[in-house]
C-alpha cells in the first residue's frame, strides 16, 4: 500500500502540476497588513482544494506535510516541505518571491522557469491560514488551489469549516476538497 500513497500534499504540488505561467488575478483577497515576521516557522498542510483531475484521482492517497517556514533576504518565504516518500521522509523547498503587496508572492519552476501566484488569504498566525494559488499546468489547462495550514496536526472544527466556505467561494466542488490525514512519520 505505502508504495501507492502520493507524497505531494501543499505547495510541493505546484511543482508537481508544471505549472506554467501567472494567470490574469484571481478574485481572492490579501489577509490585511499581512505580517510575514509572523507567518514564519512550523505548519502542517492539513487541507487542500484543487479542480486539477489530477487530485480528483489521487485524493485518496494524500497525507498531511510539515512545511518551514523561513524568511529571505529578497523579502520572500523558504517553503521546506517535508514528507513521506516510499517509507522515508523526503524534503523539498519551495522559494515563494514577493510579488507586490505583504501576503502575495509568486512561485517559479526550477524546470520551466516560469511563475505561479500565491496569496495567503487569511491568517491568525497562531491557528490556521488560508492560501490559494493560480497558474496554469503544462498541459495548458488553467488551474487553481487552495490549502489550509495549521500550527497543530489536528486543526479545530470551526478551521476546516472556514477552510471548507473559503473553499466553496473559489468554487471549489465538495468532491475537490481534501483534509489529508495524519501519519506517524516525517511530522516530527
Ligand atoms: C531553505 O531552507 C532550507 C532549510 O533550512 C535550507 O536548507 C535551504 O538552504 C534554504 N534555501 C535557500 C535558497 O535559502
Ligand atoms: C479549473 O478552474 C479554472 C478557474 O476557474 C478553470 O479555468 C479551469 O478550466 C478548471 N480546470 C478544470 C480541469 O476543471
Amino acid at each position: 500500500m505505502a508504495a501507492l500513497h502520493m507524497p505531494w500534499p501543499g505547495l510541493v504540488l505546484l511543482g508537481v502540476l508544471g505549472i506554467l505561467q501567472t494567470q490574469a488575478e484571481a478574485q481572492v483577497s490579501l489577509q490585511p497588513n499581512f505580517l510575514q515576521d509572523k507567518f514564519l516557522g512550523r505548519w502542517f498542510t492539513s487541507g487542500l482544494a484543487s479542480n486539477s483531475s489530477w487530485l480528483r484521482e489521487k485524493k485518496e492517497n494524500l497525507y498531511m506535510c510539515k512545511s518551514v517556514v523561513a524568511p529571505m533576504a529578497d523579502g520572500g518565504l523558504n517553503f521546506t516541505n517535508t514528507f513521506l516518500r516510499k517509507n522515508q521522509c523526503d524534503t523539498r523547498t519551495l522559494l515563494l518571491r514577493p510579488a507586490g503587496p505583504p501576503g502575495h508572492y509568486s512561485y517559479t519552476s526550477p524546470h520551466s522557469g516560469s511563475a505561479h501566484a500565491v496569496w495567503v488569504v487569511d491568517t491568525d498566525y497562531e491557528d490556521y491560514a488560508l492560501l490559494y494559488t493560480s497558474g496554469t499546468t503544462a498541459l495548458g489547462q488553467d488551474t487553481h488551489m487552495a490549502f489550509l495550514y495549521s500550527r497543530t496536526q489536528t486543526p479545530r472544527a470551526e478551521v476546516k469549516e472556514k477552510f471548507t466556505t473559503f473553499a466553496e467561494a473559489q468554487g471549489f466542488t465538495e468532491d475537490t476538497i481534501v483534509f489529508l490525514p495524519q501519519i506517524d512519520k516525517c511530522l516530527e
